[in-house]
């Protein structure tokens, strides 16, 4: 992540979005008038994304061999320009580039670190949609971010890919907008030898066809996602499907070394997908379930309608983490990485929440066995600022799931409870900020709340009013 990024060291892209969350002032790239930006405007992430368009849909047409380890294929997006360019960015790192269309006609391209910058014949006007096309191929190469990144991205395991892309490792097996600010539907036609199941977000279209020994399995992800959200899980899997009690789509597969989870990670998955709508608000998406991958990954991925296991059971308290993702972190997605308080704290928080359900500790009880480590780092390493060198740390979890607690004991239950569902509504498919957050609890509760949330996100120091 870090290491990528750093790479390019260019200055932060001026891209402004609706909300002016990702605007700065960093220059863009010298020389060339209407060129986009090589980065969407995060700060803490200058080269993640790009400027000057918005993705509406990949279509990623794709084949993978375990044996060679080689992905081929291309990829089809489809964008508005949101400024006359002449020239613009994608996310791409490593893979061969072949050929490169822009609305079918041919376009020039060059490779910079993991930009690749693609100069159609004339420029594109801005406010117009175009279709480019990139044809590519290679033994995808998985990021290997430095301290609690691991290695993510496209990985090749003994049997197929494990792909879990957060923060930045889309790029790494499609050339993408690799940033969670420009959301887009997917679809995803993927061909895998005969015995092989490829798994990807949305649901199947139709039953796999099987041709001259290669399977194709076709997946549509019709909701926006995030790219990292985006996923090529391939391998041989044990697959069930059914529905939720509510009736949601089920689909969980797992690797054969997890024969004995299958039922469990299908049952677990189905009960919490229907809870978690009883609380967040509606289930946003068509389908829901799990996969268990046999790659020891460490950590699990919320990967939109399907999270991700690498090479583990979940008990069910990771179940109800990866699943209340779906509202927060991939319905409403963040748009600039310092917040990812507001994926991470609330998952946390839904976590506790699942175990006091379920007749375990209380979410109070919780707050307060933290609260009474006076001694935890977390207490001088506020969770409201990114860390690109150590993005997931235990501060961003805990310290903003006790965020959530603080605020709800300031406002009440009622409150709180209206509050996630009317955020989860409003943002639904979309992007927001923490000051967006802020003030809808204002709005909602009547109160003055910056003090709170500047005490337990911005402060190096433990908050001294425990509500
Ligand atoms: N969002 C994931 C979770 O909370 C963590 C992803 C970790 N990513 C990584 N590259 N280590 O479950
Ligand atoms: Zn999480």
């Amino acid at each position: 992540g870090a290491a990528c990024a750093a790479s390019e060291g260019a200055a932060a892209a001026p891209t402004p979005t609706p909300d002016g969350a990702l605007a700065s002032g960093g220059a863009a790239r010298a020389a060339s008038g209407t060129a986009g930006a090589p980065g969407i405007g995060d700060p803490d992430f200058p080269t993640d994304g790009n400027g000057g368009y918005d993705v509406g849909h990949y279509g990623l047409t794709l084949s993978y061999d375990p044996a060679t380890k080689r992905l081929a294929g291309s990829a089809a997006i489809t964008a508005t320009a949101t400024q006359e360019l002449s020239s613009f960015d994608l996310d791409l790192h490593g893979l061969t580039v072949g050929k490169v269309t822009v609305d079918g006609a041919a376009a020039a391209f060059a490779r910079r670190g993991d930009e690749l910058t693609l100069t159609p014949s004339r420029a594109i006007g801005k406010g117009a949609s175009f279709e480019v096309v990139v044809d590519y191929s290679g033994v995808p190469d998985p990021v290997h971010g430095d301290r609690d990144l691991g290695t993510y991205g496209f990985i090749a395991t003994k049997d197929g890919s494990f792909v879990t892309c957060e923060p930045n490792g889309a790029k790494t097996w499609f050339p993408s907008n690799d940033h969670p600010a420009d959301k887009a539907t997917y679809d995803f036609r993927l061909t895998v030898p005969q015995g092989v199941t490829a798994i990807a977000n949305g649901e199947l279209d139709g039953a796999p066809v099987t041709n001259g020994g290669r399977t194709t399995f076709v997946w549509h992800e019709r909701h926006p996602m995030a790219s990292y959200l985006a996923t090529m899980t391939t391998g041989k899997f044990e697959v069930r499907t059914g529905k939720t009690a509510a009736g949601v789509p089920v689909y969980a597969a797992v690797d054969p070394a997890f024969h004995s989870s299958l039922n469990d990670l299908y049952t677990r998955s189905a009960e919490i997908t229907d809870y978690w709508s009883t609380v967040f608000g509606p289930y946003p998406f068509s389908s829901t379930g799990g996969v268990i991958d046999d790659f020891a990954a460490g950590y699990a991925l919320e990967n939109q309608t399907k999270p991700i296991y690498g090479g583990f059971p979940p008990e069910s308290g990771i179940v109800a983490h990866e699943l209340a993702h779906q509202w927060f972190g991939d319905s409403v997605s963040i748009t600039r990485w310092r917040d990812l308080w507001l994926n991470e704290g609330f998952a946390t928080y839904a976590e506790w929440l699942w175990a006091e359900h379920k007749g375990g500790d209380t979410a109070d009880a919780e707050f307060r066995r933290y609260y009474a480590n006076a001694a935890d780092p977390m207490w001088a390493y506020p969770p409201g600022t990114a860390r690109p060198g150590d993005l997931f740390n235990a501060s961003v979890y805990n310290r903003g799931a006790m965020t959530l607690h603080a605020l709800r004991k300031s406002i009440g239950d009622a409150t709180f409870f209206a509050l996630l569902k009317k955020w989860t509504a409003d943002h639904q498919y979309g992007n927001a900020t923490t000051p967006e957050f802020v003030a809808l609890a204002e709005q909602m509760s009547g109160k003055k709340l910056g003090g709170l949330f500047d005490a337990w996100l911005s402060q190096p120091r433990r908050p001294a009013d425990v509500p």
